[in-house]
């Protein structure tokens, strides 16, 4: 029987317009989904809208529209934004659905049978943006940490879950299965949070207050409570009770979520499937926040940015591939533009684009587009077998948990090893010499067999890239998409190649972007993020005092994984927070002078006054500090 593999996405409040945030996870899922079928198992993948709650209904009222009108438009366009992104998912559920509604009240009465839910009055503090009753630690300054408003009294009367009977299950369960939720940090949360008495969960809401929702199938009077009905859509989904879907893939379930709704998965719905009497499901996956100016990106806060420009701006797979490759599963990530063309131009265009039209370009130059026979002669071209060789396995435990960036990141040590190799061994200095035929064979096979393999790992991430490279080698057909094909000399002598346009065009540091909703509103552009290549004058470079500064301590962030935070003598000491932390250990830093903009206006980084900036060159191979001279004294002027 064939493996297989269960993933969700949340689903989405239609109460806005799909964002980066949610593309992340959406494309995550997809990626894991497209991975799980390269390793050849029947899978399913599950994304969706949550339509019921009052925001739905106060963003309808604003509108003017009823709720059924306006959750439709909006379910459309996170329907519609997906595909743009060539993300591909087996469902599109919609809490709205007939069918959804059935499940949520057979749910809510297996539960209610069970003994398990109990009417009573509750007074408490409310937020209508979580859409729950809060109590006072979870208060941040008397507000709600999320939404940044206080929230309402309220008494009333409801139904509640009696969550407190199955904490003790939880902490074991939880203890039991390290992999249950991660990364670890997660887990940790939700042990800690654990260790407080859980409260009851009131799940129901008078419809004197709020109509739109499900109707409780033992109570007219009240609709259900938007999470108790939200969650049961992954059970929904795949046709829970009795559908054939729901027995083959419930035991495989792996959720994907931020942060932001760790307690309802992590606590409330581990604790609903108890009572359901079903097996929890098998794994929660939670990643952190894309920033925009160190704050969460979200509709409330108005600094988000819209997935469908990213694609306008940079395709489905460079905006995928930037997604997954600058996001650390599970911490935070700052989303910038100029980041991502940064990112675009040395991976994709350079490192990726330039290695597949160069090696085509030799291949028909010297071999006349035919893929050679293997010379199998030593030269620095053999170590391409064994890096792929130990690539693989790398690759996939990493793909397996969720390391999605490093396992990008492993390709590229590849890519760039394919690069030298082009560079040792001179293709066009071997074609000259009649001598050297079998190892210019072994050169080109060795590189189109590099890039066939990397293509198949790639291609959860960047499907359309993927099958334009095994085009271009004269390999069509989703058959070439499979883990049995990534044994290094599988590619077929005699296979004949295609020219192919670049697979990722540079673009232009200076690319007038489509612009974020924060600038729109502003009224700046994205001019701001990526600076307009204009002559400035020796007067404007006067304006930047340049220094020698030598480092004399360094150490990490507290609070940020890519900063360190430096202390220089310029002559005078100052502290400067350097984002070089994935770069540079501290320790190799210190006695080091380099050079700094010693009059840029103080700026706090992560909570840390940085006063000026270190200055380093950047190229393929990483950052690079910029020395000065042993003996030069601290604090001297750049001119
Ligand atoms: N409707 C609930 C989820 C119910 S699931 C049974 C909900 N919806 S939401 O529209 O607010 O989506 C929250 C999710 O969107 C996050 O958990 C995450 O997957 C994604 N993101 C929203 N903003 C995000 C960031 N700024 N960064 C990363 N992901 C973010 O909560």
């Amino acid at each position: 029987m064939n493996k297989r593999f269960y993933i969700t996405t949340p689903i989405y409040y239609v109460n806005a317009d799909p964002h980066l945030g949610h593309a992340y996870s959406t494309v995550v899922a997809d990626v894991q989904n497209r991975f799980h079928k390269l390793l050849g198992e029947e899978t399913f993948f599950l994304t969706g809208t949550d339509e019921h709650g009052d925001k739905i209904v106060q963003a309808a009222d604003k509108l003017g529209i009823s709720p059924k009108e306006y959750t439709d438009r909006i379910s459309m366009k996170f329907r519609q934004t997906w595909p743009l992104l060539n993300i591909e998912p087996d469902r599109f559920i919609r809490t709205t659905d007939p069918e959804h509604i059935k499940t949520v009240q057979l749910a809510l009465q297996k539960v209610f049978d069970r003994g398990d839910i109990e009417f009573r009055e509750y007074e408490g503090l409310y937020c209508f943006g979580c859409e729950r009753f809060m109590v006072e630690r979870e208060l941040v300054d008397g507000k709600c940490p999320d939404h940044k408003v206080e929230p309402s009294h309220l008494k009333e009367k409801n139904y509640f879950f009696l969550m407190s009977k199955y904490q003790d299950w939880l902490i074991q369960h939880i203890q039991e299965h390290p992999e249950f939720i991660t990364p670890e940090r997660y887990r940790n949360e939700v042990l800690s949070f654990l260790k407080e008495p859980l409260e009851d969960l009131c799940i129901s809401r008078p419809v004197s207050r709020l109509t739109w929702g499900v109707p409780l199938p033992f109570d007219e009077q009240f609709v259900t409570y938007v999470w108790f009905d939200a969650l049961i859509n992954y059970l929904t989904g795949i046709d829970y009770p009795d559908g054939e879907r729901f027995k083959k893939f419930w035991p495989v379930a792996n959720h994907v979520i931020a942060k932001d709704i760790l307690k309802p998965h992590g606590i409330y719905w581990p604790i609903m499937l108890k009572a359901l009497g079903l097996e929890p499901y098998k794994r929660l996956h939670v990643h952190g926040y894309w920033k925009t100016r160190d704050e969460k990106m979200s509709k409330s806060l108005g600094n988000i940015v819209r997935p469908e420009k990213l694609v306008e701006d940079f395709g489905p797979d460079a905006t995928r591939y930037c997604l997954m490759r600058e996001m650390v599963f599970g911490l935070d990530a700052g989303f910038s533009h100029k980041a991502f063309i940064t990112r675009i131009n040395a991976d994709l265009a350079n490192d990726l684009g330039n290695l597949l039209s160069r090696s085509l370009t030799m291949l028909f130059k010297y071999r006349k587009g035919i893929i050679p026979d293997r010379g199998d002669i030593a030269g620095p071209q053999q170590g391409l077998q064994e890096a792929i060789t130990n690539l693989i396995p790398s690759w996939k435990n990493d793909m397996e948990g969720f390391k999605i960036h490093k396992a990008l990141e492993d390709i590229w040590k590849v890519l760039n090893l394919a690069n030298k190799v082009i560079d040792q061994t001179a293709p066009w200095e071997l074609a000259k010499d009649e001598g050297k035929t079998q190892l210019l064979d072994d050169v080109l096979y060795s590189l189109m067999e590099t890039l066939r393999i990397c293509a198949i790992l790639l291609s959860p991430v960047m499907p359309e890239a993927a099958g334009r490279i095994l085009y271009s080698l004269g390999l069509e057909g989703k058959g070439e998409l499979s883990l049995d094909n990534v044994r290094f000399g599988s590619l077929s002598p005699g296979t004949k190649a295609k020219k192919v346009k670049a697979l990722f065009p540079r673009i232009a540091p200076s690319k007038k972007l489509t612009q974020t909703e924060s600038s729109r509103k502003k009224g700046n552009d994205m001019k701001t993020d990526t600076k307009e290549e204009s002559p400035i004058t020796i007067e404007d470079f006067q304006k930047i005092d340049l220094r020698v500064a030598e480092i004399t301590s360094a150490q990490k962030h507290p609070n940020a994984d890519r900063l360190l935070v430096l202390t220089v003598k310029a002559p005078e000491e100052r502290t400067i927070v350097a984002g070089i932390a994935e770069h540079f250990r501290p320790d190799e830093l210190i006695g080091k002078k380099v050079v700094i903009v010693a009059n840029l206006k103080p700026v706090k980084l992560r909570g840390v006054e940085s006063k000026g900036m270190l200055l380093v060159a950047k190229d393929k191979t990483g950052l690079h500090l910029l020395n000065a001279a042993q003996g030069t004294e601290p604090g001297a002027r750049i001119s």
